[in-house]
């Protein structure tokens, strides 16, 4: 097996004898800048743990977030009922009615309406309110017999400080919405007041993070989940900890344990610890929120693709690519979509006709020769594996964050489309996680479980919790 210490190891697999020395040296220093050793990850680990601790004593904008999400209770398998949930992700809107069956099973019908560009700008609020029409209307919903409105579980995907279960405050957008009056407002509010004006017989009862519905969801079909990832257009977690680790928290009971939202997008938001190469810093500075997020930008669907658009053009201006020419297509931001990465990365046929078809048909590169076409393959090669890398160095920090769990078995709930689609991811997180979990512990007892909807149905999950809590107080 490679030594991971070695950065010959990052290095050797992605030079191309038959190529120019010129281009050999380029790659070389293009797949150091893209190393992350085990040092490395052992570097970060340590700075998640310091940060995490900052992050549960105060609310500092260097430390992580962990975010307190008022849900504290586990779900047991038994929760049984119809439920109506919102899924706010990144990309698309899902309206789903959740049947939650009694038996850890669970069924969904669901309706997903793609994020338009005008929602992620300017209308979102009256956006979400008209797709929760259509779903109303089409599938003949309406008020339970002797109440005014549907209640509804919310899952929101973008970080929110949250003053109750069903309130919170935006603290900032990211994934590319740029929305303008909801900043430090309450979101629920805004959806609400949406609601209000198109006449849908609505209720939020309940908000959360898509972490922590994916948490939920995979809790409710295995008791022993610890944690809830997202690996998609972002990236983030949410974890069980204890009340009494939580010094921020400012509730009475101080006994059991509540779900953390750590947000861990913004882990290094100063700089300090993660590899930055100039391909990084070329899409910070173009982004709407620069500097921030930069855990995120190196893992997630929505930017692996543009950091290797951005690693992609510093060869071809040098010639050492495509003869020196690109294409309008490619010369735009965002063009290259991390799903093309997915499909150039698995092409093992002898003349690499699908990363042929995604240069030359998808995004009109004037004829590539099969050298180029390998360059390519390899650069995406170098950020995905940094991608897998640095998402394996986050879960374990979390899970080394709470050592005592680990004498039992542990299941993580993940959901999104790098841990559905890339290749091999699944299986690269828990090769580079028994590095620092140990072997034992990840090959007898880590289990990784895709939460398929895991949002949605979390949502269904903790809306149900509440309405239950409500009835038994009214
Ligand atoms: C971004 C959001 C976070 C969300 C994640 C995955 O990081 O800040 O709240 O969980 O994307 O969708």
């Amino acid at each position: 097996m490679a030594d991971m210490n070695d950065i010959q190891s990052f290095i050797q697999p992605y030079l191309v004898p038959e190529g120019s020395a010129e281009l050999n040296k380029n790659l070389e220093a293009m797949a150091a800048s893209f190393a992350v050793t085990d040092d490395k990850i052992r570097e970060i680990i340590k700075g998640f743990h310091a940060s995490m601790k900052a992050g549960l004593e105060r609310d500092d904008k260097d430390a992580l977030p962990m975010i307190p999400t008022y849900v504290c209770g586990r779900p047991t398998g038994k929760e049984t009922g119809t439920f109506l949930a919102l899924d706010l992700g990144g990309t698309n809107l899902r309206v789903c009615q959740v049947t939650l069956n009694g038996d850890t099973t669970y069924s969904l019908v669901q309706q997903k309406f793609t994020i338009t560009q005008e929602a992620k700008e300017s209308r979102l609020w009256d956006f979400i309110a008209e797709c929760v029409g259509v779903f109303l209307e089409e599938h003949d919903l309406h008020p339970p017999t002797g109440r005014r409105s549907i209640p509804c579980g919310y899952t929101f995907s973008f970080p929110i400080f949250q003053t109750s279960i069903a309130s919170g405050n935006l603290s900032m957008w990211n994934k590319g919405f740029t929305v303008p009056n909801s900043v430090a407002r309450d979101v629920v509010n805004l959806t609400q007041s949406a609601f209000q004006r198109h006449h849908v017989p609505v209720e939020v009862v309940a908000i959360l993070n898509d972490t922590v519905g994916t948490l939920m969801t995979s809790g409710y079909s295995h008791p022993d989940t610890q944690m809830g990832i997202i690996f998609g257009t972002g990236t983030n977690a949410a974890y069980w900890e204890k009340l009494e680790n939580i010094p921020k928290w400012v509730g009475e009971d101080r006994s059991g344990e509540m779900v953390v939202n750590l947000e861990w997008g913004a882990f290094d938001n100063a700089t300090k610890v993660l590899p930055y190469t100039p391909h990084d810093n070329k899409l910070n500075r173009k982004s709407p929120n620069h500097g921030l997020q930069v855990y995120e930008k190196m893992i997630s669907g929505l930017f692996l693709g543009e950091v290797a658009r951005n690693a992609v053009l510093a060869l071809v201006d040098q010639r050492l690519v495509f003869n020196g020419r690109s294409s309008d297509i490619f010369n735009k931001s965002y063009t290259f979509d991390t799903a093309y990465m997915s499909e150039i990365v698995s092409d093992e046929t002898p003349d690499l006709s699908v990363v042929q078809t995604v240069l030359e048909s998808t995004l009109d590169i004037p004829l590539t020769t099969l050298l180029d076409r390998k360059v390519v393959k390899n650069v995406c090669n170098m950020i995905g594996t940094r991608g897998v890398r640095l998402s394996a160095a986050a879960m374990s920090a979390v899970l080394l964050a709470r050592p005592e769990l680990l004498t039992n078995t542990v299941s993580v709930g993940i959901d999104g489309s790098m841990y559905q689609f890339y290749p091999n991811f699944e299986r690269d997180l828990y090769t580079v996680s028994r590095v620092f979990l140990g072997e034992d512990f990840v090959d007898n007892r880590l289990k990784l479980h895709l939460a398929k909807d895991g949002s949605g149905v979390g949502a269904a999950i903790v809306a149900m919790t509440v309405d239950r809590d409500r009835e038994h107080h009214a």
